[in-house]
């Protein structure tokens, strides 16, 4: 299986590309810029992938708020030149998304085939690029998953939530981290194994994948700093005392039943790859 991932210096696209290995075409932006609708056209054509692997994202939510042209170039217009490209040379396409195309208004886990109903910018970009995969009709994996950490973290982001809790904590501040948000952290190399698992077992149409179990951001935060043994005071906040300029769902963990159909089995649960990743 020749595999053309993009996005490869990401969370997810690192992952991917240490998955794969050598024998993968993985490029960072500045080999390939998806949004170039020619560049991704002519990338195609020249390697001929059999699935290409889209990990690129434009993954600021806060900031999808104040530039929500950037955050639909990336998120949605760039997913139809990899759509109609890959239809085009006859490869799969295999797509991200994310939890927050729920409105968060459900108390139990989001199947595939609920509604989505994205609450802020970030959101809609990326449904918008879940629609761009549907419309152009050609055979795609659309996978969806939630609070991506990984070694390294997200560059956009500053890094991953749990290097920069633990960072802050050493400093001996107080953190305050918001308690009212339920998701399912999922570490990026068990995402990696499992995207790479559905693809070789041929899955099409929409499947959730994130790590087991679920927890709030502060919940997060304190298994961290326990893992890691960093002593800190943590404040639970809620979203609204934070007041950030997006909002987020208040619940968005993904059901996890139709991957384990596909594969057997759930992938292990966030802790058990958070300690993982944090050497213990
Ligand atoms: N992170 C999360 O918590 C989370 C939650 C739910 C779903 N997801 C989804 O999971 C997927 C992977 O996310 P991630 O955490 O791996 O994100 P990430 O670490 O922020 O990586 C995104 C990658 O996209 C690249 N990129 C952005 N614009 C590009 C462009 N125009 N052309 C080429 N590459 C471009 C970035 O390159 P630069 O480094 O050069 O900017 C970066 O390598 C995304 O679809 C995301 O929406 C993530």
């Amino acid at each position: 299986m020749k595999a053309l991932v993009t996005g490869a210096s990401g969370q997810l696209g690192r992952a991917l590309a240490a998955r794969l290995g050598p024998s993968a075409h993985a490029l960072a932006r500045a080999q390939l810029d998806v949004t170039d609708a020619a560049a991704v056209s002519a990338a195609l054509d020249s390697i001929r992938p059999d699935v290409v692997i889209n990990a690129t994202a434009y993954n600021k939510v806060d900031g999808a708020e104040s530039e929500p042209e950037a955050a639909f170039a990336v998120n949605a217009t760039a997913v139809l030149n990899l759509a109609l490209a890959a239809q085009r040379v006859g490869a799969r396409l295999v797509h991200v998304s994310t939890d927050y195309v729920f409105d968060g208004a459900q108390s139990r886990p989001y199947v595939e085939d609920d509604v989505p109903r994205p609450i802020n910018t970030y959101g809609r970009s990326k449904r918008a690029g879940e629609m761009m995969v549907e419309a152009v009709r050609g055979p795609a994996l659309l996978l969806r998953t939630s609070g991506v950490f990984g070694p390294g973290g997200s560059r956009a982001k500053g890094g991953s939530f749990v290097d920069r809790i633990l960072e802050r904590a050493r400093t001996g501040a107080t953190l305050r981290v918001v308690d009212d948000q339920r998701f399912a952290p999922t570490f990026a190399p068990d995402l990696a194994a499992a995207l790479v698992t559905l693809v070789e077992r041929k899955a099409t149409g929409t499947v959730h994948v994130t790590n087991a179990g679920a927890c709030s951001w502060y919940e997060l935060a304190r298994a961290a700093l326990e893992l890691a043994d960093v002593p800190a005071t943590v404040d639970r906040i809620s979203s609204a005392e934070l007041a950030a300029p997006a909002r987020r769902p208040l619940y968005s963990v993904l059901s996890n039943a139709r991957f384990a159909d596909l594969t057997g089995a759930p992938l292990r649960p966030w802790r058990e790859a958070l300690a993982e990743m944090l050497g213990r």
